[in-house]
């Protein structure tokens, strides 16, 4: 079942209780794209923000860390209300570790990677994720071209989860809209982040179900 998940970064924030709204009436999830200046050239924000969305969030906060020492602040996230938590495979020493550690917090553990870097990076980690996130544009900023390559590494990726026996959604993220959507789904994904493709629409609520099968 696909589940879409409107990243709060392209929202309106002079307006953000409508936004959260709009995802609560419509969406499954709420994305929270963090980022520190440091793991990718951009600040977004921090934990004020996703403890303002907390009080009125009725779906699961979707946190994801674009930060170097991810370990530092997870457990900080988790207290702001995030229900789900994903790191960067290249920002962790010990992703495994970390993963558990996330899980250990009553948080679902993702973990995420660049177009650049290969799948078959997250294979020796996957028994610790409850979820992947596969970026389809470079981590950093929304309103990105859809990197086209994505779909067979969606493919490579669930034949792995297959092959370990684990049941693992696969998250993407970067590009998605109304227009890629169904073929992500049937490529494999579960799970569909959108910025752009839903805050900056005329008619938000119109994309969230064009998105859906
Ligand atoms: C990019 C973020 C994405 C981005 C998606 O670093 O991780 O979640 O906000 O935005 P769109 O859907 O506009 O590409
Ligand atoms: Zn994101």
């Amino acid at each position: 079942m696909i589940q879409i998940a409107p990243s709060i970064l392209s929202a309106d924030f002079l307006n953000l209780e409508k936004d959260v709204d709009l995802v609560n009436k419509y969406a499954d999830i709420l994305h929270f794209d963090v980022m520190d200046g440091v793991f990718v050239p951009n600040i977004s924000f921090g934990f004020p923000v996703i403890e303002a969305v907390a009080r009125k969030a009725e779906k699961p906060m979707d946190v994801h860390l674009m930060i170097v020492n991810p370990e530092k602040y997870v457990d900080r996230f988790a207290q702001a209300g995030a229900s789900m938590i994903s790191f960067h495979l290249n920002a962790s020493d010990d992703p495994g570790a970390l993963l558990r550690h996330i899980r250990s917090l009553g948080v679902k553990a993702g973990l995420v990677i660049n177009p650049d870097i290969p799948v078959e990076h997250l294979f020796p980690y996957l028994v610790d994720a409850d979820y992947v996130l596969l970026m389809s544009v470079f981590a950093g900023f929304g309103g990105q071209k859809f990197i086209e390559a994505t779909y067979d590494r969606i493919r490579t990726l669930k034949a792995e989860i297959e092959r370990q026996g684990l049941v693992i959604p696969i998250e993407i993220d970067g590009g998605v809209s109304a227009s890629n959507a169904a073929a992500l789904a049937d490529a494999g994904a579960e799970i569909l982040v959108a910025g752009s493709a839903v805050f900056k629409a005329a008619d938000p609520e119109a994309v969230i179900r064009a998105m859906r099968p």
